[in-house]
């Protein structure tokens, strides 16, 4: 296994970049020294977090006319958008709801949410993909475990309004789309950066976690998963078309070594 240099001429569209696991993403990216675009509601907040190293692109992926100009040129798409799985300021609400009506009437409360997993995760992704360009070389989508576990405990659950519906309807839509790609499953997100508003504090966070990294396949997977680690195998897959039309599992798990080997973990997918 080979990996393929990534060509710092190749622009990769980074959406969901002000997030957690965007932030790693975008961070890692230009540490390699590649072009990122990073698709965002809120442009300042970009520039800001990113000291102008990235090109903005102004988008909400659940407006597919946002989204034209805003996959131009791009080689690659790193989709890590996402929104809470149960109710929160996050989800836009447009009218006055209350946690009865979220145990009595959730698809009620869902059809108030401007912005919950149904309208994120499954219908911006699925835009986010009939927009995406003909010669794109990989998309990745941050999805998560759980989503062939949905009637067990815990995901029964984390699925109560519907987040792993939603992902599985974008990971449908990416696997039948005919664009190469990628879907990483994390689960349960540990690690930052929570607080992060420079480059520098995104380059040099590091895990506190001891925990080694481990990739499986069939939604078998428990424990935990640092974002950090997701960040890096958003970026890393991309060099190894071992990865290419692959769906993992990724959890911390065993001793740490002092360098996670992607090479050796991709092999065993
Ligand atoms: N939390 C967990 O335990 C867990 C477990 C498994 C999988 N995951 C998945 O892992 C991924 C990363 O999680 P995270 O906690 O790092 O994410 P996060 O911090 O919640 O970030 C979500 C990102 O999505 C963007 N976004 C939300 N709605 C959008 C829209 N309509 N249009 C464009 N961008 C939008 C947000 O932008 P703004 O800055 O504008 O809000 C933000 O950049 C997500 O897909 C999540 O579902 C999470």
């Amino acid at each position: 296994m080979t990996p393929v240099n990534v060509s710092s001429e190749d622009l990769i569209l980074v959406t969901g970049a002000t997030g957690g696991v965007g932030q790693l993403t975008v961070a890692k990216l230009l540490e390699k020294g590649l072009r990122v675009r990073a698709l965002t509601r809120n442009p300042t907040k970009v520039q800001t977090m990113f000291d102008n190293r990235v090109e903005i692109a102004e988008g909400d992926i659940r407006n597919p006319d946002t989204l034209h100009s805003v996959v131009a040129g791009v080689k690659y798409i790193i989709c890590c958008t996402g929104t809470t799985a149960y109710p929160s300021e996050k989800w836009q609400f447009q009218s006055s709801w209350n946690w009865l009506e979220a145990l009595f009437d959730s698809e009620k409360l869902k059809q108030k949410a401007a912005n919950s997993p149904e309208k994120v995760d499954a219908e911006g992704v699925i835009n986010l993909v009939s927009a995406a360009p003909g010669d794109l070389k990989r998309f990745v989508f941050v999805s998560s475990c759980g989503i062939l576990r949905k009637n067990q405990f815990p995901f029964s659950l984390l699925n109560a309004f519907g987040v792993l519906d939603a992902k599985q309807k974008g990971e449908e839509a990416i696997v039948n789309s005919g664009l190469p790609y990628t879907i990483i499953r994390p689960v349960r997100l540990i690690d930052g950066p929570y607080t992060s508003y420079d480059l520098n504090t995104l380059l040099k966070a590091s895990t506190q976690a001891k925990l080694g990294v481990v990739i499986d396949t069939g939604d078998k997977v428990v424990g935990q998963t640092s974002r950090i680690d997701v960040a890096a195998a958003c970026v890393e897959c991309l060099a190894y078309t071992e990865c290419e039309n692959k769906i993992f599992e990724l959890v911390n798990q065993g001793k740490r070594p002092s360098v996670i080997d992607w090479q050796a973990l991709f092999a065993t997918l």
